[in-house]
């Protein structure tokens, strides 16, 4: 019998929401086939308690940001380098990998438990792995990210994708966008994928108790202290100072609809609470 690693509360919990379906590649079965979730399934039943179908906002959102970046490296010119921001054990990396063998792909992230297990199953699984580089930094130290990410191999002057998925609500926005500060291009040839919550005031009414509810819970469970939240003149405020370009800002409704076909789910504009925007930086 094959060694699982069992992963703590918070990192089974996206994997558990999103589901082996979002990664459909044969490297990214075997690396769920590898891992014990079952440390999230109290939390996950607690957040579900909120909103039976929480799942869908979480697969909507990798949706998007899969079909952005997919679309954005396959016209590229040459192969853009990946830089995700807070990408814990999401094996998102091994699924690119298994589109684009070459692809360099540079990941941020501050557990350095979380690294450590997916680095062994990286080894296991990828038959690339060196071009998968995982670097223990808080995203929101400027510096820090810049050193560990230029130690790893990543070249500043190539063009880069960097994906903050999962993560801003959980980091401080100025020291933030200073860290993403570190993308910004002469010609605007990079992208950033931003997925972000929404304030209160951008959210239905109605739908208020299930974000509050959710993001309630899961900081109370790992102890974090503020939660950030943002609306889109925010974003628009933020790229602006990297002399940034919006080119899309995604809701659930919109999301949901390509990805489904219906709006089962969201069928308002402001039914969802988590958003994404694509822009060049
Ligand atoms: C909710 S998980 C999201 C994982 C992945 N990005 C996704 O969306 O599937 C958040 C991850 O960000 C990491 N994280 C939280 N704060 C961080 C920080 N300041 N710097 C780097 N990583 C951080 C956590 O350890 C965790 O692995």
């Amino acid at each position: 019998m094959v060694n699982k690693y069992k992963l703590s509360t918070t990192s089974a919990l996206v994997l558990l929401w999103s589901e082996a379906q979002t990664y459909p590649s044969k490297p990214c079965a075997e690396y769920f086939a590898r891992l014990d979730l079952t440390e999230g399934e109290e939390l996950l039943h607690g957040c579900n308690s909120f909103w039976k179908d929480y799942d869908q906002v979480i697969k909507n959102r990798k949706y998007r940001i899969h079909k952005e970046l997919y679309n954005f490296v396959n016209n590229a010119t040459t192969l853009p380098q990946v830089v995700i921001f807070g990408a814990g054990m999401n094996p998102l990396c091994l699924e690119v990998q298994s589109h684009f063998s070459d692809i360099k792909i540079y990941e941020v992230e501050i557990h350095q438990d979380s690294i450590n297990i997916k680095r062994e199953l990286i080894h296991e699984i990828s038959t690339h792995p060196q071009n998968i580089s995982l670097v223990c930094e808080d995203v929101a130290n400027k510096d820090g990210v810049y050193n560990a990410l230029l130690s790893s191999g990543w070249d500043p002057n190539k063009q880069t994708i960097v994906i903050v998925e999962g993560i801003s609500y959980y980091a401080e926005e100025k020291s933030l966008w200073k860290a993403l500060s570190l993308f910004k291009s002469k010609d605007r040839s990079n992208r950033i994928m931003f997925e972000y919550l929404l304030n209160d005031e951008c959210i239905a009414k109605d739908r208020l108790y299930i974000p509050n509810g959710v993001f309630g819970l899961i900081t109370t469970v790992c102890h974090i202290d503020f939660v950030t939240r943002y609306d889109r003149q925010k974003i628009l405020k933020h790229l602006k100072k990297l002399n940034g370009q919006v080119l899309s800002f995604s809701n659930m409704k919109q999301i949901e609809l390509e990805r489904t076909g219906k709006n089962k789910f969201f069928p308002l504009d402001d039914s969802g609470w988590i958003e994404v925007c694509l822009a060049r930086l």
